[in-house]
């Protein structure tokens, strides 16, 4: 049977695929899953339960009970979050308490955006249209770093760059899952694009998997 269609957005942090995975989400009218949000919404309450990160049967206990309604809150969006969503994506029981959640996404019968780490390679390796964005470390740092501080963050960007790079390493890393592009993801370089010119970019790489997949039975 011909699978939804659904496009997979993966790549490193700041690397531009929010952007891109929600305007294409606006312009084929699908539903976008952030899946990074729910590894930082596990991380920050993991924390503010007193965890320590590295306990991994903690952490998959807050993974298992994280409902939708838990998604909202601004801290998600931190710099902290980002690193403490990295640190707890690496156990793969937490890994395994939110694949169902994102596994049902994936199966919407009328398709989705799903933007991540995993999603083309592990959460729906059968997905029509897969992208994979990425930016080099230095644009990337600059990029997170005007957005974290116009959220009135008090950091340098050698701080940020230093957090990508810890964050590259980790989330590339790691056994479960890491980051990297599935074999048939199509490479989208952001480093010298503006966001008009990575979304036109993204629009033309998902149109030709969308006529491909069209003229599939
Ligand atoms: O996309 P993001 O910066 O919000 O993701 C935060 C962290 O969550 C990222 O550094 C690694 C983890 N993550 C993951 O392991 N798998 C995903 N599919 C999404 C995010």
């Amino acid at each position: 049977m011909k699978p939804p269609f659904v496009i997979t957005v993966d790549g490193p942090a700041a690397s531009g695929k929010g952007t891109v995975a929600s305007g294409l989400a606006a312009v084929y009218g699908l539903p976008m899953l952030d899946s990074g949000l729910l590894y930082r919404a596990v991380g920050v309450l993991a924390a503010r339960a007193g965890h320590d990160l590295d306990d991994a049967p903690a952490a998959a206990a807050v993974a298992k009970r994280l409902t939708a309604e838990d998604l909202t809150d601004p801290e998600f969006r931190t710099r902290g979050a980002g690193e403490a969503a990295s640190r707890v994506a690496v156990h793969p029981a937490v890994r395994l308490a939110l694949r169902d959640l994102q596994l049902a996404f994936a199966r919407r019968p009328g398709g989705a955006v799903l933007d991540g780490r995993d999603q083309g390679t592990v959460i729906c390796p059968e997905a029509p249209a897969k992208l994979y964005v990425t930016a080099t470390p230095e644009v990337r740092a600059e990029r997170r770093w005007k957005q974290l501080t116009a959220q009135g963050e008090d950091v340098t960007y050698a701080e940020i760059l230093a957090d990508i790079a810890r964050r590259d390493e980790r989330d590339g890393g790691r056994a479960d899952s890491p980051m990297r592009p599935a074999p048939d993801a199509v490479l989208l370089d952001t480093s010298e694009m503006t966001i008009e010119q990575a979304a036109d970019a993204a629009r033309r790489i998902v149109e030709a998997a969308r006529a491909r997949w069209e003229s599939t039975s």
